[in-house]
């Protein structure tokens, strides 16, 4: 019997509502013993700006650095539209990425046979679509300096920069070629090296890689535009698709919305193994916080809860149990169960809270 130290951070929005519904599984796994967590819960976003006037205090990040894995919610919301660019929401969640060095994203996006006809693309396009995005997390744009805007008046100057060392590549791509063995073997490696001096950097040391370590994965180097494109015209040419910081924003967006829902997914965020084998990690559905339904029971838990079984997998080696929850999923989605977002006619709307519910009782239904 093990036990684990998971730290909840809900966040903003519509968090606290699907952070809810996730607590309920995890309650489920300490009733049944085999596995148990200890919950600990703090403040992030503008949540844990509004009472430290901070996004990030030191104190939650004391508790994130000793967690077995981060439950994060989402933040944001035009509520700290003027805090300033360093205070805000989103710095919160830069700053875990970043110091706790979840470089590796990995971003799942599955078409459940239920939601198939929900897509905007043609049913045929992403009936069993699963594709791995593996978005590198903690370098590039998001983080290069300099990072500032310069100037005054009329005429300002404002910089990002885009970076990346070999060494940077060289791990997220081990991480999506290794992905790739476990699954349809094919890493797609996205940037833009007809434009950009770190797309050159990039599909060269992924090509290094390759040939050296991984020769037996199938691999394509692709634009980032072609790849956008690509997504949306012929979405099962792909297995993982490995890419910066960015492009794997934006891609995985794309991808979700393939599924049906932005709301249906859940992510990933690794950091390195150590000595033990174990990572640091965090796990967040894709969405954002989506203020204009917070609070109302229309959120979609499910992105959530699928979060919370990427930790049973990757964290804390509970494959089977995990295996338990998101079969819970799809068959409630078979049972024409939905919330607002992915609602069809025909189907019985259900709240967030009552999506919970189904889930836990089709988790109790199959565990007997
Ligand atoms: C995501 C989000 C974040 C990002 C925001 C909230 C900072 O869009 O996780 O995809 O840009 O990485
Ligand atoms: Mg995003």
């Amino acid at each position: 019997m093990a036990n684990f130290d998971l730290l909840l951070l809900a966040g903003d929005g519509i968090g606290s509502e699907i952070m809810a519904q996730a607590v309920k599984i995890i309650d489920w796994l300490n009733r049944q013993g085999d596995h148990t967590f200890t919950l600990e819960e703090d403040l992030v976003g503008g949540a844990s700006y509004d009472a430290h006037k901070s996004p990030a205090t030191d104190a939650m990040m004391a508790k994130a650095m000793k967690a077995d894995a981060i439950l994060f919610g989402s933040v944001g919301g035009s509520k700290w539209d003027n805090v300033d660019y360093a205070l805000r929401p989103e710095a919160g969640l830069l700053r875990l990425r970043k110091d706790l060095e979840l470089f590796a994203n990995l971003r799942p996006a599955l078409c459940y046979p239920a939601l198939a006809v929900g897509s905007s693309l043609k049913t045929e396009l992403v009936e069993g679509l699963d594709i791995m995005i593996v978005r590198e997390l903690t370098g590039g744009v998001y983080f290069g300096e300099p990072k500032e805007i310069t100037g005054r008046g009329n005429e300002k100057r404002a910089v990002d920069t885009q970076v990346y060392t070999t060494s940077e590549i060289d791990r997220i791509a081990r991480i999506a070629f290794d992905l790739a063995r476990k699954r349809g073997n094919k890493v797609h490696s996205v940037e833009k090296n007809n434009v950009m001096a770190t797309g050159v950097l990039w599909k060269e040391v992924v090509g290094q890689i390759h040939k050296e370590d991984f020769s037996d994965v199938e691999l394509h180097h692709m634009l980032a535009d072609n790849c956008s494109m690509q997504l949306v015209r012929q979405p099962k040419q792909f297995d993982v698709i490995v890419t910066d910081n960015l492009f794997g924003d934006m891609l995985s967006d794309t991808a979700a919305m393939l599924t049906g829902s932005l709301g249906m997914l859940p992510s990933a965020s690794l950091g390195a193994e150590d000595e033990g084998g174990k990572r640091r990690a965090m796990y967040e559905p894709v969405h954002g916080s989506a203020p204009d339904i917070a609070g109302q029971g229309k959120a979609n838990p499910l992105a959530m809860i699928g979060s919370l079984t990427m930790a049973m997998r990757y964290s804390f080696d509970m494959g089977k149990e995990a295996d338990l929850v998101d079969d819970a999923i799809a068959a409630v989605l078979a049972q024409n169960l939905r919330t607002a977002d992915i609602m069809m006619d025909g189907m019985e709307m259900v709240s967030t809270d009552g999506m919970g519910d189904a889930v836990i009782s089709e988790i109790e239904k199959a565990a007997g």
